[in-house]
């Protein structure tokens, strides 16, 4: 669980994308690679997690838990002394649940090599003091890109409750 000290915000108040923008910029050592030497994916998962978590935070004024993380590639190897700068905020909101949108980009440390490393989308849920789901603040998608990662993540959520549902259906089915 992620967590913070501020106490809960007022659910209603609407709050903007660009309030839960995060920024985590980290060099890669030898400490985090794998048996080819190039670094572990579970790191860059890690860091994916860890930059979501916070934006989540920020955006619900509060504690959040990780409830699913989406399929995510790797599209270019990331190696030792590599610069990783993660970028997140939230995209949508539910009532309780919010979408987080992580992108991943390495750097050697001269600077001549840029890359676009992956891409994720994770979904928290806010708790309250007794660890149920709460409340958490509308967003205001601002930009053209904001609104059209907010109208895509709605289209995601669609997608997870209606794969759910039909796992659901047929697990009752078998028993
Ligand atoms: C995430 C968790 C709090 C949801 O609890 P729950 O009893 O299923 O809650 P609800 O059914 O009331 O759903 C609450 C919200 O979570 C969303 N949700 C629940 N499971 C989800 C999943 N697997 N993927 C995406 N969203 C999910 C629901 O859609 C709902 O969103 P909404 O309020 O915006 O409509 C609970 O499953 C949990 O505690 N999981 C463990 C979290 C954890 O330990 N994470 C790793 C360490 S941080």
């Amino acid at each position: 669980m992620e967590s913070e000290d501020a106490a809960e915000p007022d659910a209603r108040e609407p709050r903007t994308v660009a309030h839960s923008e995060v920024m985590l910029v980290q060099q890669m050592t030898q400490l985090e690679a794998n048996l080819l030497g190039n670094i572990h994916g579970g790191v860059i998962m890690k860091l994916v997690d860890n930059a979501a978590g916070l934006a989540a935070m920020k955006h619900a004024g509060g504690p959040v838990v990780t409830a699913s993380l989406d399929e995510m590639a790797f599209i270019e190897p990331v190696f030792v002394g590599d610069v990783v700068t993660l970028r997140a905020s939230v995209n949508d909101v539910g009532r309780t649940s919010m979408e987080v949108g992580v992108r991943v980009d390495a750097e050697n440390y001269l600077g001549t090599r840029k890359v676009h490393t992956s891409s994720a989308y994770l979904v928290y849920v806010a708790l309250d003091a007794t660890g149920r789901p709460r409340p958490i603040p509308p967003l205001i998608a601002e930009t053209a890109v904001q609104q059209q990662r907010q109208r895509e993540a709605k289209l995601r959520r669609e997608a997870r409750l209606a794969r759910n549902e039909a796992i659901r259906k047929a697990r009752a089915a078998e028993e």
